[in-house]
């Protein structure tokens, strides 16, 4: 090369190094914990996606899963993007979950969606588990869709074409693309009565180039020991680090409360494969997927192992998410999850490029806070319950939002948002309150998760800073309609009462005590909007 070209290509590289430092990533810092278990997007809902993957794809983060709100099982998928993995807004369904151009009616119900880029065709690769044989793919030009689905279907090693392809992960690692997924065998003859009812063993394959289909060789992800924690295994997601392939996997359990942790590696995904049990119980969940975060100062990749948690059962939608970061041994093995009360796990890691997510919660102006621990309570056959707060501006206000899950109600939710003078009013007879507003909710109005009803506010709008404002809710029905709680500290002004269904009278042997009383430390969750 001559000396001309030498320095017109040094300078071309010194003019690519001023431009990627221009664009240079941003550090931000996210701290997980064990306890925190419901997310919610910036407008105050619940994040529906269940046995969740959160990709980066073009510089945001996006979580996607299954949505259980509609129908109470899977039922579509919904996807959420977010630059701070905080701020979570609400992207919609991948795809019209009632239309009919899906495969999700099958057994799978569209379940364990995982989503590739392909960056030659630019187009983004929906994998999903629905019905036989193999997988359903889809594709779209846009990371939240809308996916239109192939007629064709991605096929699994022949191998398999007896069992039923279930939970799976695919993943690109150093550009090639894998998949690891269970066949669930419902034909082995020593399935028990009690348990286990089926065997599944995990295999791996690599993608083809387009990422549309499998090689259909595969290779068993399973211990020398090949046991019945080896066939049993699924939600698999399947990483690289250093110069082992992991498998990140539980055991056979359905969003239950709580299985095996199971994580193997090998040098090659031929195998052979050690396995590690990282937890008994998974902290109370179940494994759903694997989260590289890159610190963008060091480049380290911190890989985060994230599970849905309890409760488990028929209410998939009330449960929530945990994340901790896995910490590796010299060795490769890496270390059993800290499943404590009190950790607390801070990573860094690159800030996604766009503006932080803002929502009608996040805009409220009254609003019980973001990432407070959440916990579900049915309890409207019990109580009626008055939630109070201290208005935090003057202003005017517009609307009241109190999150609320249906179960199958026949009775309405009926909801009053009120002004008192003090909260003493609530327990002096004969008294009236101002009213603001008033709206009641059928069950279909709701969903099964913890959705969003709004009380428009119609009359007595102008509200003064520090005015004690408050919410009626009452549902009284064989089937309780459950709001969420949280543990209130006492002066932030929020404040929780309650009332026995039936209770309108005097109480006590002095005929002193009112029917209504506080639920000490508790408020419910909600959020008022100003104009
Ligand atoms: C966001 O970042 C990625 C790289 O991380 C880049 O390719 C993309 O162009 C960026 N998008 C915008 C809108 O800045
Ligand atoms: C996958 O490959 C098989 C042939 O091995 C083919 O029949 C099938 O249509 C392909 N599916 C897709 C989505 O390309
Ligand atoms: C979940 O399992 C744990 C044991 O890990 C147990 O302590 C807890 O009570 C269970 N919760 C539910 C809702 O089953
Ligand atoms: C947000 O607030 C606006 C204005 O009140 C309302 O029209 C819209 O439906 C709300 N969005 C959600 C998702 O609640
Ligand atoms: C919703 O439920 C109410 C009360 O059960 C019923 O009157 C109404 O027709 C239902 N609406 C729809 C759209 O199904
Ligand atoms: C509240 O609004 C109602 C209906 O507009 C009105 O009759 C009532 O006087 C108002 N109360 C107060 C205290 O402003």
């Amino acid at each position: 090369m001559k000396l001309t070209s030498v320095v017109r290509a040094l300078t071309a590289l010194a003019s690519l190094c001023s431009a990627a430092a221009t664009t240079k990533a941003v550090s931000a810092s996210v701290t997980f914990d064990n306890n925190r278990r419901f997310l919610f997007d910036t407008d105050g809902r619940q994040i529906d996606a269940y046995g969740s993957k959160v990709n980066n794809f073009n510089g945001k983060y996006y979580l996607y899963g299954n949505s259980f709100s509609e129908t109470g099982v899977a039922f579509g998928i919904k996807s959420y993007s977010s630059v701070d993995l905080v701020n979570w807004q609400y992207e919609g369904f991948l795809f019209d979950p009632a239309g009919n151009n899906n495969p999700c009616a099958a057994s799978g119900g569209c379940g364990r969606p995982h989503i590739l880029y392909n960056s030659i065709t630019k187009t983004y690769v929906l994998w999903a588990n629905a019905g036989a044989p193999g997988y359903a793919v889809a594709t779209s030009n846009s990371p939240t869709g809308p996916f239109v689905f192939s007629a064709a279907r991605a096929l699994i090693d022949p191998a398999f074409d007896d069992l039923n392809p279930a939970d799976f992960t695919v993943e690109i690692i150093d550009g090639t693309g894998y998949i690891v997924f269970s066949a669930l065998n419902f034909k082995d003859p020593n399935a028990g009565n009690v348990w286990p009812p089926i065997f599944q063993n995990m295999h791996v394959s690599k993608l083809t180039a387009d990422f549309m289909n499998t090689t259909r060789v595969s290779y068993p992800v399973r211990s020398s020991a090949n046991d019945l924690i080896d066939n049993e295994a699924e939600s698999p997601d399947i990483f690289k680090q250093g110069n082992n392939f992991y498998v990140a996997a539980s055991n056979t359990c359905g969003y239950c409360n709580g299985s095996i942790a199971l994580l193997y590696r090998s040098t090659s995904i031929q195998g052979p494969w050690t396995r590690q049990i990282l937890e008994g119980y998974s902290c109370n969940g179940q494994v759903e997927g694997v989260l590289p975060l890159t610190n963008p100062t060091t480049g380290a990749v911190t890989n985060v192992w994230h599970s849905t948690t309890v409760p488990g059962g028929p209410r998939t939608g009330f449960g929530g998410h945990i994340f901790q970061p896995l910490t590796f041994n010299p060795d490769g093995s890496a270390k059993n999850l800290d499943c404590a009360s009190t950790a607390s796990f801070p990573v860094s890691f690159t800030k996604g490029n766009g503006t932080t997510a803002a929502g009608n919660a996040t805009k409220a102006g009254d609003a019980t806070p973001a990432l407070a621990v959440y916990s579900p309570v049915c309890d409207s056959d019990s109580f009626i319950l008055y939630q109070t707060w201290t208005a935090a501006k003057s202003g005017t206000l517009k609307s009241v939002s109190l999150n609320v899950a249906r179960g199958s109600q026949t009775v309405p939710l009926s909801l009053t948002v009120f002004k008192l003078s003090s909260v003493n009013d609530l327990f002096t007879p004969e008294y009236k309150w101002t009213a603001l507003g008033t709206a009641s909710f059928n069950a279909n109005q709701t969903t099964y998760t913890f959705d969003t009803v709004t009380v428009p506010v119609t009359a007595n709008a102008t509200v003064t800073k520090g005015e004690v404002l408050g919410l009626f809710i009452q549902g009284a029905d064989y089937s309780p309609w459950c709001h969420m709680e949280f543990d209130t500290t006492s002066g932030c002004g929020f404040r929780l009462f309650q009332q026995g269904q039936g209770q309108y009278s005097w109480r006590g042997l002095q005929g002193k005590s009112p029917p209504v009383y506080e639920r000490q430390g508790k408020s419910v969750k909600f959020f008022a909007a100003y104009a």
